[in-house]
């Protein structure tokens, strides 16, 4: 075998690697990734189709977290492509202040179809973090376009994810993500606690204790005054920290205790949004309708990044009638707002889950593989194991220290060709949902083979 020398490091790699491995990987600073290990032991993607990926190795992996939860409807969809090359042929791009195209009212009627109650007027962003940042700001507009100016504290949870910008990590409860930033964090923040508590060992679906846990939110109502507070915002299932599913009643309790202080509600369904629960939005799943419902990722089947807030007609209607005659009514927007090709890329995903009926096909799969997840309980390693419709989350035993456990063991199943996202100890699976069971077996087989080469090396 022919061995190459490669990087200022001198590693070596086989003939197979070399072709699809750039000449450098050190200009690139890659994010959310241990730069180093990657560098010294790159894991590239080459290809992606249906629900399989290629790596570098021209190794076929199949794709256990629909990328990062946002390619649910498989990879390489021709009818998205052919929309979004259709679109930048006939307008590439056009400003989303004081003008528009046809297309993003299109998906805006099309979005509001899916979204509860009255939540009918949609805002464009980038992506997840952008979306929640503008659901902040949009609770502050809200509020003062009411003359509620002194609502300015906002709640958020324990283990929640929000994205990256400065409001997405000063109300999400990652610690990590927060601590060299700390200085920099948005004021009168406060967090209640998460959902899962200790006896919530290898349960799936809702568990039944831990709705108490909601009355947090009275607390701080009442210790900050509950008509300081704008919004309480959380993910109705915690996804990044692992599939949190929320206790039963969990989620309407905190509907009532807003609705007792004039909180708005933010359900953060940018992973659980379109279809991951087997709903549309997980507040149909679990009956409890929001304010505001933050959606990203698989809107686009995650080919062109796009965010989107859903407000009830209410807020909407407050911030509007505030403004004066002729005045911009919300001064916020990015440049990349709706642009055509996002919104041919969501236009194109609106179809396929008409046509595949993607709601039921993801509900209908949802009980094989929470039946598949739950049988690697066995594995010695395995600490605890979560799971909602088509998300699961495995906890391995900490490893010297954590996120050590979760990263080698991200590594071991990444060689026997399963893919997925690791977060701390936490295995995080989210097969897309036009997988079929023969899929469904392969992901779980080659997770207990991955779990289990990574055990005996730690044996050895
Ligand atoms: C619930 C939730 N909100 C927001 C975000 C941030 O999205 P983005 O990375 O697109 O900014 C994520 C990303 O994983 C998320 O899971």
């Amino acid at each position: 075998m022919i061995v190459y020398k490669y990087f200022k490091k001198g590693r070596t790699v086989s003939s197979e690697d070399i072709s699809k491995i750039p000449n450098s990987l050190q200009e690139h600073w890659m994010p959310f990734t241990s730069n180093k290990d990657f560098k010294e032991n790159p894991r590239l993607i080459t290809g992606a189709k249906g629900v399989y990926l290629t790596n570098h190795k021209g190794k076929t992996m199949i794709d256990a977290s629909s990328g990062l939860f946002c390619n649910p409807f498989g990879h390489g969809r021709k009818e998205i492509t052919e929309a979004v090359a259709k679109q930048l042929e006939q307008l590439d791009y056009c400003q989303p202040f004081q003008q528009g195209f046809g297309g993003s009212f299109d998906l805006a009627t099309k979005i509001a179809r899916h979204t509860p109650g009255n939540l009918n007027r949609i805002f464009y962003t980038i992506c997840g973090s952008t979306a929640v940042e503008t659901a902040i700001k949009i609770s502050v507009a809200y509020h003062r376009a009411k003359g509620d100016s002194q609502r300015f504290r906002f709640i958020g949870r324990e283990r929640g994810y929000h994205g990256m910008n400065i409001g997405a990590i000063s109300v999400g409860g990652m610690v990590n993500n927060i601590k060299t930033f700390a200085s920099i964090l948005m004021p009168g923040v406060a967090h209640i606690r998460h959902t899962h508590l200790p006896e919530h060992k290898f349960i799936s679906g809702q568990p039944t204790t831990g709705v108490e846990l909601a009355d947090d939110l009275e607390r701080i109502a009442v210790n900050f005054g509950g008509e300081n507070i704008a919004a309480c915002i959380v993910e109705p299932i915690a996804g990044s920290t692992g599939t949190l599913v929320p206790p039963k009643g969990y989620l309407k309790r905190l509907r009532e205790i807003c609705n007792k202080h004039g909180i708005l509600l933010i359900f953060d369904e940018v992973i659980t949004g379109w279809g991951r629960t087997g709903s549309a939005f997980a507040s149909q799943e679990f009956g409890v309708t929001p304010d505001i419902i933050t959606m990203a990722k698989a809107t686009t089947n995650g080919v062109v990044p796009m965010g989107v807030v859903a407000c009830k007609e209410e807020i909407y209607d407050a911030v509007m009638d505030a403004a004066p005659k002729g005045a911009v009514e919300l001064f916020h927007g990015y440049t990349y707002s709706g642009i055509p090709v996002a919104v041919a890329a969501a236009l194109a995903v609106q179809d396929i889950i008409e046509k595949e009926n993607i709601f039921n096909r993801a509900k209908e799969m949802a009980p094989y593989f929470q039946k598949g997840l739950f049988t690697l309980q066995d594995i010695d390693v395995v600490e605890n194991i979560r799971g909602y419709g088509m998300m699961g989350g495995i906890d391995m035993k900490m490893n010297v220290k954590p996120g050590k456990a979760g990263f080698e063991c991200f590594k071991a199943c990444y060689e026997v060709g399963v893919n997925f996202k690791a977060t701390g100890d936490c295995l995080i699976i989210a097969p897309q949902f036009i997988c079929e069971k023969k899929h469904i077996d392969e992901i779980i087989n080659k997770l207990r083979t991955g779990i289990l080469n990574y055990s005996k090396n730690l044996k050895n």
